[in-house]
C-alpha cells in the first residue's frame, strides 16, 4: 500500500522546474530551446510516486531531486527505455546505475544540506552525483573505472553541473585535499568501512554504504560534534564490491 504523498499535487505542471537554468535545459535537451519530451518527464515523475514516496522516502527536496535530474540521459541510449524501471542497470564495464529507490534511500539517509561539500565513492554513471550535486554546494566524485569516470565527468559537465568534479582514483582513500565532506555515499561494497571514509567524515557528518562480501548490510555512519563515530544497520543490500585498484 502506497504511502500518501507529503502534500501538493504530484502531477507534472505544464512548466515544471525541472531544471533551474536555461542553460541546463538546452543542453539536457539536446537541442535549444527544446523541452524535454513529456514521456520521459512523465516516467520520471511516476517512478518516484510508485518506487520511491510509495516505500517511505519522504524528504522533500529529495524527492524534488529525483524528479529534476533526468536519469535516462545517464544509461546508455540502448538502454532509454528501461531508464525509469525499478531495477539497476547495466552501464558498461560490468558496472550498473544502482536502482532509483536506493539512490533515494542512500540520499535521505545522509540528509544532504544547502552548504554542505559531499563525496561520492563509485561514481559509476554520475548518476548519485548529480543526484546530490542538486542538493548540497559541492561534490567531489571517485570512480575507479578510468572510462567511466571520464564519461561521468564529461556527461556532468555537458548536463550543467559546475558543481561536481569526477576523477579517477581508489575510492577506499577518498579524496583527502577536498575534506571533511558532510556527506559521503559509497555506491560498492567494501569488507568493512574504509578508515580513510571515517577520517574524511566532517564532525557531524553523515556517511552511508553497503558493508561486507557475501550479505551485505546498508550502514548509516554519523559523526557527532566531538568526533564520536556512531553506526546503524538499515537493510540488507546487493550492491558490486568495491574493488582495490590491484585487483583491476
Ligand atoms: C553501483 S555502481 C555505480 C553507481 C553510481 N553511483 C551511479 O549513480 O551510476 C558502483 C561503482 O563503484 C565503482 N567502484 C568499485 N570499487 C571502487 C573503488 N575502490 N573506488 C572507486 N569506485 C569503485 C564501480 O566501478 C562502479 O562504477
Amino acid at each position: 500500500m502506497p504511502h500518501p504523498t507529503d502534500g501538493g499535487d504530484d502531477t507534472p505542471s505544464l512548466d515544471p522546474p525541472w531544471l533551474p537554468t536555461d542553460a541546463r535545459r538546452e543542453s539536457l535537451s539536446g537541442e535549444d530551446s527544446m523541452p524535454e519530451p513529456e514521456a520521459s518527464r512523465a516516467a520520471r515523475w511516476g517512478m518516484v510516486r510508485d518506487q520511491i514516496e510509495a516505500r517511505g522516502v519522504r524528504d522533500p527536496r529529495v524527492l524534488a531531486a529525483l524528479r529534476r535530474v533526468p536519469r535516462h540521459l545517464f544509461v546508455p541510449a540502448d538502454r532509454f527505455d528501461e531508464a525509469y524501471a525499478d531495477r539497476p542497470l547495466p552501464i558498461g564495464f560490468g558496472q550498473t546505475i544502482s536502482q532509483p529507490y536506493i539512490v533515494a534511500l542512500m540520499t535521505e539517509l545522509v540528509r544532504p544540506r544547502a552548504g554542505d561539500r559531499a563525496l561520492d565513492v563509485g561514481s559509476g554513471s554520475g548518476y548519485q552525483a548529480a543526484i546530490l550535486a542538486e542538493l548540497v554546494d559541492e561534490v567531489c566524485g571517485l570512480e575507479i573505472v578510468p572510462e567511466l569516470a571520464g564519461q561521468a565527468a564529461t556527461r556532468l559537465e555537458q548536463l550543467g553541473y559546475t558543481n561536481v568534479r569526477v576523477r579517477h582514483a581508489d575510492g577506499y582513500g577518498g579524496w583527502p585535499a577536498a575534506a571533511p565532506y558532510q556527506v559521503i555515499v559509497v555506491a560498492a561494497a567494501p569488507a568493512q568501512v574504509p578508515a580513510a571514509l571515517v577520517d574524511q567524515l566532517a564532525p557531524g557528518g553523515r556517511m552511508v554504504l553497503p558493508v561486507g562480501r557475501g550479505n551485505q548490510t546498508l550502514r548509516l555512519i554519523r559523526k557527532g560534534a566531538d568526533g564520536e563515530v556512531k553506526q546503524l544497520d538499515i537493510a540488507a543490500v546487493a550492491f558490486v564490491p568495491m574493488v582495490f585498484d590491484a585487483d583491476r
